[in-house]
């Protein structure tokens, strides 16, 4: 199974000219917040798993964070041999390069992911030398997003560069929160970020909505109050199916492959797939 999908789509691609389009158009979602271990890439993962898996779309996962945790969450599952150009390096060149030159397949049917990209942390700054600075992935999507049903996008946890440029890319953005203070406050920075590319920069990406992660039950008596302030604030933007604190999900991270395969009859493996369909019913919904 391996390299199947990807390098057969990237054959396909390659066989006509360098990079022919394909029949299907893309909802680009952004998975960020201004705040790390709230849960991104672990949502990222899994929920590209789960509508690749169960769904039967066909989807790509960009890792724009440095750290590169996307691909370590598919460690097991990731194919080899693909992506001969690393994310950054198609971001700052000159030629057409498109993210696609990144993909690799995994072995979760219709999955492809970007691999772990240090560069990235160095071409936070020099993409602030290029001409239409924020545009430098939605360039590089033009044909990508043609050849797949939905791409995701993990954010480094800021709002720089390559945050931008993920949202300026993006039909939609998925904001993940725990219910800690600085965890809210990450995410409504996020939202405040939403609005200023929506009227400064004419680019008209919606929030798909606030999901809700590592939601501990012992807790929720305590974080009572934050989520009735959340929940006033946000209204219809949060999601209703919210991800519970589980081992499983962590366990699952370290071992390197999605909750699905790990453990499919957990409770994080049901909670990220109420998730996934309730993301499939907010895009059909727009
Ligand atoms: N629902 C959950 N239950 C238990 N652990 C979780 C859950 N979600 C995330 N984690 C763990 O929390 C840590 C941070 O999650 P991660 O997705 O990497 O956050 P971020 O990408 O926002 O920095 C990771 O070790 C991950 O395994
Ligand atoms: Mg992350």
């Amino acid at each position: 199974m391996r390299n199947l999908i990807t390098s057969g789509l990237r054959k396909l691609v390659k066989s006509e000219s360098r990079y022919s389009p394909g029949s299907r158009q893309a909802d680009v979602v952004s998975i960020a917040t201004v705040k790390g271990g709230v849960g991104k890439t672990t949502t990222a993962v899994n929920v590209a798993a789960a509508l690749a898996a169960d769904h039967g779309k066909r989807v790509l996962l960009i890792d724009l964070d440095a750290q590169g945790h996307c691909s370590a969450s598919l460690e097991a599952v990731i194919g080899e041999g693909d992506g001969t150009t690393m994310v950054h390096e198609i971001l700052l060149s000159d030629d057409d390069l498109e993210i696609l030159d990144a993909a690799v397949s995994t072995e979760v049917d219709g999955l492809a992911v970007t691999p772990a990209d240090p560069g990235l942390a160095d071409a936070e700054g020099r993409i602030s030398q290029k001409i239409g600075k924020e545009l430098l992935l939605r360039d590089a999507l033009k044909v990508t997003r043609t050849h797949f049903d939905l791409i995701l996008v993990d954010c480094p946890p800021n709002k720089g560069n390559l945050t931008l440029n993920a949202l300026l890319a993006s039909d939609y953005v998925l904001i993940p929160t725990d219910l800690s203070p600085l965890s809210v406050k990450g995410a409504d920075e996020l939202i405040e970020t939403v609005l200023t590319v929506r009227e400064r920069l004419q680019h008209q990406v919606e929030v798909l909505g606030v999901v809700l992660t590592r939601v501990d039950g012992r807790t929720v008596k305590i974080n009572e109050n934050i989520r009735q302030t959340i929940e006033e604030a946000w209204g219809e933007l949060l999601f209703d199916r919210h991800i519970g604190i589980n081992t499983k999900i962590a366990q699952a991270q370290l071992a390197g492959e999605p909750i699905f395969d790990h453990a499919p009859k957990s409770r994080g493996a049901r909670h990220y797939q109420n998730l996934a369909e309730e993301i499939l019913e907010r895009l059909d919904d727009n």
